[in-house]
């Protein structure tokens, strides 16, 4: 490999010749995981800290669940990991607003993000239709329930009027915890690291 110190860190992890595509994927998604805080307030509400979230956290979470969001969003992840269709909008001059860009025949569907995190992860959406999460709550609220949305789900996922800010309010529940934020001062292929947020 053109990178030397990359062959030496892959081989002490994975063995002999081990630099190939799989193990790359298997690298970052170590890393990864390493990103996921354990200490949310979420974490501490669920391991019985009854004061780990706010009133108003809670009621969001009740919300979450009696509105359905939780239907999909479920478990530690927030994710059932499963493919849903949403109907999710096309951004704004890529086929015209409101015209999914992957049509319902060519399988529009997208796996359950987890929330973890989820204030600092804008835009949202698979194509970041959405820049706040306030818009992306009212995407649920205006969700077309004509249409019928996905048959793993029983019943309505609507926000009721003035529940979003309680939802809001609870996605930071999910959002405060701590993690390793050290940027290395340098990488093995010698370009500046990147980060910093
Ligand atoms: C039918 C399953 C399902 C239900 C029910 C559901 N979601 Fe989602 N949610 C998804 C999927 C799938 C995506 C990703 C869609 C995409 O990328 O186009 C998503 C995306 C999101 C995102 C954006 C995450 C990101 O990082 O981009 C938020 C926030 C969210 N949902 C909140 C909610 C709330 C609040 C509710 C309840 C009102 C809810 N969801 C109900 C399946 C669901």
């Amino acid at each position: 490999m053109a990178i030397p110190a990359y062959t030496t860190l892959f081989e002490a992890a994975f063995g002999a010749e081990s630099v190939n595509a799989t193990n790359l994927a298997k690298a970052l998604a170590a890393f990864e995981r390493t990103l996921v805080p354990r200490d949310s307030s979420f974490d501490r509400y669920m391991a019985g800290d009854d004061d780990a979230m706010t009133t108003s956290q809670i009621r969001g979470l009740h919300g979450f669940i009696s509105q359905g969001c939780s239907g999909c969003h479920s478990g530690p992840m927030l994710s059932d990991y499963k493919l849903h269709n949403l109907k999710v909008p096309a951004r704004i001059g890529e086929t015209g607003y409101g015209e999914s860009v992957f049509p319902e025949a060519e399988g529009g569907a997208f796996r359950t993000p987890s929330l973890r995190m989820v204030t600092r992860t804008a835009p949202y959406m698979h194509n970041g239709v959405f820049e706040t999460l306030s818009e992306t709550v009212d995407f649920y609220h205006n969700i077309d329930h004509h249409i019928k949305v996905d048959p793993l789900v029983e019943g309505d996922v609507e926000v009721a009027h003035g529940q979003g800010d309680d939802i809001l309010v609870f996605f930071e529940a999910l959002s405060d915890g701590t993690f390793d934020r050290t940027i290395p001062e340098r990488v093995p292929s010698g370009l500046p690291p990147a980060g910093g947020r």
